[in-house]
């Protein structure tokens, strides 16, 4: 009974020194955020810190408290996942509006590893009498129109005073256009466009409350497929390969950096195992195990001796 309590309590004093190891995300030495952002590697704070030109990322307090800007996109972002997604602030444009001057959409991205996600986002205008374009390079890309009725004024967006369209995938780069559909549809009213997460936008009570926004969130997709330091996972969207790195199963951590992943501890926390009293939980490389304590117990000791000795 002593030996089981004395066991006991090396086990928490190794489950709470586990704890307190919580790996960095961003590369040693590297500070690991700016402002509230988490930046995690091949993102880094200046150029020694990221993997290479695409993913340094700019610490600015120029403008209140302190965010973060991707300098080779030139956008302030607000999240990055491992998962090989970001989200960005991205500009509302606005054409004869009293409010705000005229203004351009032209995002360029090429010579990046970003590009807009096509499952994420939706290309949106507001307005009335507004043919919105989304020109390519050489192409226009698309776009859409929405028409008047200064009596509607529900919270929809299907071509009444607002509209959306999908957008192709690996979009890289867009400039928007607002012009009129037509003179005879109420002329020079108010017009803008704007990319935007969808989910985002959808949360939103009114698509109108967009009208005093000077930025909506947007979702970039990135890849750095030549930097895996572990395993290499590769989504399929529609037959354009996406990869990204993760750790294996019952790891957490950043796959991109060297000893980046380390083992979850099931344990330390009632809502990642299953393992239900008396029986003793103990964590495991790839995910962890419920031993009885008494009748063969000798498997829970040797689990907690072998744990006892992967410390040594
Ligand atoms: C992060 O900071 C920005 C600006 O300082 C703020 O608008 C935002 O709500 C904060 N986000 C979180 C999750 O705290
Ligand atoms: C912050 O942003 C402003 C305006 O874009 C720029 O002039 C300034 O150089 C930036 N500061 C840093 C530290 O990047
Ligand atoms: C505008 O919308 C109102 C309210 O839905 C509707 O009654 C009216 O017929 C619409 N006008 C036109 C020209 O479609
Ligand atoms: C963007 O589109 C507008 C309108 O079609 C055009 O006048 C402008 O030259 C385009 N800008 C670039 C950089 O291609
Ligand atoms: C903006 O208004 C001016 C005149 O007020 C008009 O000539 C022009 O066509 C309008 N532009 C758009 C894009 O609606
Ligand atoms: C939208 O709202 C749901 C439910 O409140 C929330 O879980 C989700 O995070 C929101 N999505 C965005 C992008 O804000
Ligand atoms: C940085 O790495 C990414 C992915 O590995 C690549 O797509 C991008 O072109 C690189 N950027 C530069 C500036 O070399
Ligand atoms: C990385 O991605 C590029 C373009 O998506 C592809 O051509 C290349 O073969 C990939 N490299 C590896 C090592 O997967």
């Amino acid at each position: 009974m002593v030996m089981k309590t004395v066991l006991g309590g090396i086990l928490v004093l190794l489950l709470i020194t586990a704890r307190a190891q919580a790996l960095s995300l961003a590369n040693p030495g590297c500070e690991e955020t700016c402002g509230n952002v988490t930046i995690p590697f091949p993102f880094g704070i200046g150029a020694s810190c990221s993997a290479n030109e695409s993913f340094i990322v700019t610490c600015n307090n120029s403008f209140g408290p302190t965010v973060p800007y991707i300098r080779s996109i030139n956008l302030q972002v607000l999240e990055i996942s491992l998962e090989g997604t970001i989200r960005v602030n991205s500009p509302v444009i606005t054409s004869n509006c009293s409010d705000r001057r005229h203004s351009t959409l032209e995002m360029d991205f090429s010579s990046t590893p970003f590009s807009f996600s096509d499952t994420k986002n939706q290309f949106t205008a507001t307005g009335c009498n507004n043919l919105a374009l989304i020109n390519g390079q050489d192409i226009e890309t698309g776009g859409c129109t929405s028409y008047c009725n200064s009596s509607w004024r529900p919270s929809t967006c299907y071509g009444i005073n607002c509209c959306q369209t999908r957008i192709p995938s690996s979009l890289k780069y867009i400039n928007v256009s607002l012009r009129s559909i037509s003179p005879n549809y109420g002329g020079e009213s108010c017009k803008r466009a704007f990319m935007v997460e969808q989910d985002w936008f959808t949360n939103l009570t009114n698509p109108f409350d967009v009208q005093s926004m000077e930025n909506v969130p947007v979702v970039l997709d990135w890849t750095a497929n030549t930097t895996c330091k572990n395993f290499i996972r590769r989504y399929d969207y529609i037959n354009q390969y996406k990869t990204v790195c993760s750790c294996g199963g019952g790891e957490e951590g950043n796959p991109y950096l060297h000893g980046g992943c380390q083992d979850v501890d099931e344990c330390a926390n009632p809502s990642t195992n299953h393992c239900v009293h008396p029986n003793v939980c103990v964590n495991l490389q790839s995910g962890y195990g419920c031993f009885s304590p008494d009748k063969g117990s000798n498997k829970a000791r040797m689990a907690i001796i072998g744990m006892l000795l992967s410390f040594l």
